[in-house]
């Protein structure tokens, strides 16, 4: 176990289609580990197996309850290897976003507001939830990365993009995510 690098933006692994896991064994175990300390360590939200150089499909996330917010719902910790995701419906909404691969940034992303996800947990045993709001936003990013995708690329204007310093007053609700969930945001 330990907390590893985070691979930032342009890095070319981050663009890559990460590959399927095929067998849950001892090294997933261990990757997994890492990735559990390396998003403890930085106060992540989530984190995808890629963001430490590990190009498979791989992502793990929680948000822990927090009554200083109390609009932010909670999310259980969850492994979630092999993800499938279905949006339930067309509507969308849009939301703050960050990302360990992006420090210290901000965007304005548009993600469904409602989906169904499946995948497997650690053991090879199927997940499958339904689920809306900030946890469906969450798995969204997260599942992003195995495709190559970062949220920046999502953000349909660009004004809507930025130093996070400079946008605190402007991210209106503050749900956003990323790395150091700080007092005014909560991240992935
Ligand atoms: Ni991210």
């Amino acid at each position: 176990m330990a907390v590893r690098p985070v691979l930032k933006m342009g890095e070319p692994l981050l663009r890559q289609v990460a590959a399927p896991v095929q067998r849950f064994d001892a090294q997933l175990a261990a990757l997994v580990a890492d990735m559990n300390d390396t998003m403890r360590a930085l106060s992540g939200a989530g984190i995808a197996a890629p963001q430490i150089g590990v190009s498979v499909r791989v992502v793990i996330f929680e948000v822990a309850s927090n009554p200083r917010y109390p609009d932010v719902s909670p999310i259980p910790y969850t492994v979630l290897i092999n993800p499938d995701l279905a949006p339930l419906g067309e509507e969308q909404e849009e939301g703050w976003e960050g990302c360990l691969s992006v420090p210290g940034m901000r965007g304005l992303v548009p993600r469904f507001r409602k989906l169904r996800y499946r995948g497997f947990d650690i053991e090879g045993a199927p997940i499958d939830r339904t689920v809306e709001g900030f946890h469906a936003r969450v798995v969204q990013h997260e599942v992003d990365h195995l495709d190559g995708i970062l949220y920046p690329q999502r953000v349909r204007d660009l004004r809507n993009f930025g130093f996070e310093e400079a946008l605190i007053g402007q991210m209106r609700p503050m749900r956003a995510m990323g790395a150091a969930q700080s007092p005014t945001s909560v991240s992935p």
